[in-house]
């Protein structure tokens, strides 16, 4: 897959998902800027792509911050020149999973910040410098749960439908600019968020095991092939597009 010297910035990538993104594009030659809003694991991962041969820097960015992220790619610019690929992977889940009625105001804020208007606010900022250097390619981690309807999680349902009508709109209006934005919407994956979903109920790992038709989660390593493989040039006719990768959990 060409992403080699691709400058690709992630954002989440201190853990899960945004962790094995930013590892898997390293392994195929990308320059990753790891950025995550705890700066630990962040400078962890970066590490562990510099062990490993690859070239990576990691910056603190809470993406509900407009002036982190303004800053996450101004000094993204500064240091490398310019932004190939972001893929805004930076997500959480409610505190409490609650039908609509009870749901908390709390977490209704807390998940749109950071899910939807963080995505919004990395693809606003980073479409500019996209646009000023005549190319770019995005790739939003929206979730099944933009796609279907989840039961107790009205502000997760929320920001991901979001996120995949993000994706379609702004692909639209900058096809013609050489900038492609699609989606990857993975199913249940193992990571810290799906940890959190498993101790919400006793019987919750079963029940969620049972949906899927290949009777197991998948592994954030799966979810960053289909990241990677959408930020390469191998899909460069594909824009505004959803990818599911779920184990035949949509069926
Ligand atoms: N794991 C799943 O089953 C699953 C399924 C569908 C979609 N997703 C999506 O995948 C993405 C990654 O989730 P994950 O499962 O790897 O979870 P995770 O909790 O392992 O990782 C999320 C990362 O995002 C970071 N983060 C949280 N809020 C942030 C903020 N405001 N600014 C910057 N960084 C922030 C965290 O510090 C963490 O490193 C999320 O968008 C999530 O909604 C996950």
């Amino acid at each position: 897959m060409e992403v080699k010297n691709k400058i690709v910035l992630v954002t989440g990538a201190g853990s899960g998902i945004g962790k094995a993104t930013a590892i898997h594009f390293a392994k195929h030659g990308a320059i990753v800027i790891v950025s995550d809003r705890k700066l630990d694991t962040a400078n962890e991962v970066a590490e562990i792509i510099k062990v490993n041969g690859g070239q990576a820097l990691s910056i603190e960015a809470d993406v509900s911050k407009f002036k982190d992220v303004e800053n996450l790619v101004s000094k993204t610019v500064k240091v490398f020149g310019q932004l190939d690929v972001i893929v805004n992977n930076a997500g959480i889940g409610p505190k409490n999973l609650l039908k609509t009625g009870d749901s908390t105001l709390e977490d209704w804020e807390r998940v749109i910040a950071v899910n939807q208007t963080g995505v919004f606010y990395c693809m606003k900022v980073a479409l500019q410098q996209m646009v000023k250097q005549g190319h770019g390619n995005i790739v939003n981690i929206a979730s099944l749960a933009g796609l279907k309807a989840s039961l107790n999680n009205i502000s997760y349902s929320a920001s991901k439908f979001a996120v995949v009508g993000m994706t379609k709109s702004a692909a639209l209006e900058y096809a013609r600019k050489n900038i492609r934005i699609n989606a990857v919407c993975p199913g249940y994956t193992e990571s810290a968020l799906l940890d959190q979903l498993k101790m919400a109920r006793e019987d919750m790992d079963a029940m969620l095991k049972s949906v899927i038709p290949m009777r197991r989660y998948g592994e954030a390593e799966e979810i960053a092939e289909a990241v990677v493989w959408l930020a390469s040039d191998t899909t460069k006719f594909m824009t505004g597009q959803t990818i599911t990768v779920d184990g035949g959990t949509s069926l």
